[in-house]
């Protein structure tokens, strides 16, 4: 095990509580943490941080990253990631800690199988769609952020008895989707793991408009389709008034749950300890609350959300 840890972030909410837990778990172990400014894009042209004890005080409440992130399209390539190696030797650093979701762990088990170089993941996405991961880092708050937003949605529909179509987060994972509508009270949602009918949902919406049920709201998860589209099908075949919301990017800020400072602090701690015992190319996992590691190779896997289990309750309960 070297004795300097870089340390990446992609973005959410918990990623500031990881980062405090990780650094001082580091200098409790006599590891040098050094911080890498927006994620591999940063790391390819050399935008290193030191972080000591007090520098990560007073951050563990904080939404976001305090070393920022950027989506980096040359890491994905051999020439950029020979870069990030170069970048890496220069500052004498052994290994490397990614605090992010599965873009930024397949780029970190690519990197690691590259150039063999020690890496460790702690899963964190509002997606929750890391592999075998329970709980990522920042699931929570951005289903608990989109639900505050959808119950006042709730308000109006009620009111004014119209159909709500509101779009949440999940590029290719109906997690915030499904949960969301469930704890929302939602009439359906659409999700990218299954497939949909709109003529059978326009005919259930007008056959509870017959026996006076007026409000509806359906959620739709961004990585099937776009709320205006759904909206305008859903009008076109009702006749019925219906808005469409985008949450957007709000989900992935604010100021972190308990659940995330505490599963952030605990991953990052138990990372940190595993790279420190030798071990390496690993995510953190956490099963019915118990802190294991898996190969990174198998955090990156598609991963089953229950999306069939939670479609059928929520339709159950309408
Ligand atoms: O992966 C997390 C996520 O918030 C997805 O839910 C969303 O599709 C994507 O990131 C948005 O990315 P960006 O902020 O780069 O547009």
């Amino acid at each position: 095990m070297g004795k300097r840890m870089g340390i990446v972030t992609r973005d959410c909410a918990g990623i500031n509580a990881a980062i405090r837990s990780a650094v001082r778990t580091a200098y409790t172990l006599g590891i040098e943490p050094v911080g890498i400014y927006r994620e591999y894009k940063g790391l390819i042209h050399g935008e290193f941080t030191p972080l000591t004890w007090r520098s990560v005080a007073g951050i563990i409440n904080l939404g976001g990253t305090i070393l920022k992130s950027a989506r980096c399209e040359e890491f994905r390539t051999r020439q950029g990631q020979e870069k990030a190696r170069a970048q890496l030797a220069e500052q004498r650093i052994d290994s490397l800690l990614v605090i992010g979701g599965n873009g930024s762990l397949t780029g970190a088990h690519e990197f690691s199988r590259n150039f063999s170089f020690p890496v460790m993941g702690v899963p964190a996405t509002i997606d929750n769609d890391v592999n075998h991961v329970e709980m990522t880092i920042g699931a929570d708050t951005a289903v608990n952020v989109a639900l505050d937003a959808l119950d006042k949605i709730r308000d109006t529909s009620t009111s004014l008895e119209r159909i709500f179509v509101v779009e949440v987060m999940g590029r290719n994972c109906g997690y915030i989707a499904s949960r969301v509508a469930l704890a929302g009270g939602c009439e359906d949602v659409l999700l990218p793991e299954r497939d949909f009918d709109i003529d059978k949902m326009a005919g259930e919406i007008l056959e509870g408009h017959k026996k006076g049920k007026i409000s509806w709201i359906v959620i739709v998860a961004e990585g099937k389709a776009k709320a205006s589209d759904i909206a305008r099908e859903i009008t076109q075949a009702t006749g019925l008034e219906t808005r469409e919301v985008v949450l957007g990017h709000i989900q992935r800020g604010g100021k972190p749950t308990a659940f995330d400072r505490i599963i952030a602090a605990r991953m990052a701690h138990y990372a940190v300890t595993r790279f420190a015992r030798g071990f390496q190319n690993e995510c953190v996992s956490i099963q019915n609350g118990e802190l294991r590691s898996i190969d990174l190779e198998q955090a990156i896997q598609p991963k089953d959300i229950d999306a069939e289990g939670y479609y059928s309750l929520i339709r159950l309960l309408t």
